[in-house]
């Protein structure tokens, strides 16, 4: 793709999360201070196959960077899947003369961006949007430090009249495939057990520990479930442990989208400018097919193949620390 890009659309897609309008405001703005014009794609790919595109100003993105959710809307859009959709899309940024892409999104996004590259030469750069920070290539994706904090929050709350009732609680966070949300706000808030997708959890062992700790009158005990575990979520979670110890007073709690919503933290706010800054610089460039992330505090570019194939992984030393600090 030797042409210069002059015209970017910029779209939201999968799962929204906070700081996303952080990250379209950074891209409008820097791409008009490079002379481009900027165009708002709504519903991800959805509106690129209707064409519901619009022009962007600088004032389009004014007062937007403090909101939650995307001014740009998200969808999850099925005819994406299939070439003849792709297609339609591609036609609507050609009668547009769009020639460069911004997509803030997940894993998912990505791998639709990979396969419309392949097919439609459109330069296209991402930018992880999630609350799950799965992503391989960066240290953190926006909405995470915003969902984990909206967690520690609630959970803190529910900690205060578990401790008031001598109750156990099992609280389950978002994480469908993964289980980053449920480490983070379990650690932050000294859980005693952290269930993830990651990890078959030794369920016997947990049961054998619950009933030590019951003999010890420690009937206080905080237990979080990311929603994609192989138990079940909370639910399942609680059916296994009323049944082996039905005398427990046992309480559940669902967070769910509330961890998906809010006013952006300052540290998504801020990564969020920086990827998106840097978003549009890489099209200009000419450094293409990539997401591009932030590793160690720099900026760092990882391939569109990569970022959608590979999960972030769980390291042996996190589990380790979980483990030692609830004992
Ligand atoms: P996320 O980006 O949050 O992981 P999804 O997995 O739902 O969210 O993906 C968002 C959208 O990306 C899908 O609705 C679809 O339009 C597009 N997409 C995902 N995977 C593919 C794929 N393999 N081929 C084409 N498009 C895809
Ligand atoms: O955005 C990621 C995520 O929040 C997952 O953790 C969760 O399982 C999923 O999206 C739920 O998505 P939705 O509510 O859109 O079905």
């Amino acid at each position: 793709m030797a042409n210069k890009v002059t015209k970017i659309g910029v779209l939201t897609s999968g799962g929204d999360s906070p700081g996303m309008n952080a990250a379209i405001r950074a891209v409008v703005r820097t791409g008009l201070y490079n002379g481009l014009e900027v165009y708002g794609i709504m519903r991800g790919y959805q509106g690129m196959m209707d064409d519901d595109i619009f022009k962007m100003e600088s004032k389009s993105v004014a007062n937007i960077i403090q909101r939650g959710g995307t001014i740009l809307k998200t969808a999850r859009c099925k005819e994406f899947y299939e070439t003849p959709g792709r297609k339609k899309a591609y036609d609507n940024l050609i009668k547009r003369g769009i020639n460069g892409l911004v997509i803030i999104g997940g894993d998912g996004s990505f791998r639709g961006a990979k396969k419309f590259h392949e097919e439609f030469d459109i330069p296209s750069v991402g930018i992880p949007g999630t609350i799950d920070r799965d992503i391989v290539g960066t240290d953190f994706t926006i909405g995470f430090d915003t969902a984990v904090n909206t967690a520690v929050a609630a959970i803190d709350k529910i900690r205060d009249t578990m401790d008031a009732h001598d109750r156990m609680f099992i609280i389950e966070v978002m994480g469908r495939d993964a289980g980053f949300i449920a480490l983070h706000s379990g650690i932050a808030t000294g859980a005693e057990n952290i269930l993830i997708p990651e990890r078959k959890t030794d369920m016997d062992a947990m049961i054998k520990s619950l009933q030590e700790k019951e003999k010890r009158k420690k009937l206080v005990n905080l237990i979080i479930v990311a929603e994609g575990d192989e138990m079940g979520g909370a639910e399942g979670v609680n059916k296994y442990i009323r049944k082996h110890m039905p005398d427990m007073d046992t309480k559940v709690a669902v967070l769910g989208h509330i961890q998906r919503g809010g006013s952006p933290s300052c540290f998504d706010r801020v990564i969020a400018s920086r990827m998106g800054y840097t978003a549009v610089e890489s099209l200009i460039n000419g450094n293409h097919n990539v997401m591009i992330g932030i590793k160690d505090n720099r900026i760092n570019y990882t391939p569109f193949e990569k970022a959608s194939k590979l999960k972030t992984k769980v390291s042996e030393e996190w589990m380790k620390i979980v483990k030692i600090l609830a004992s």
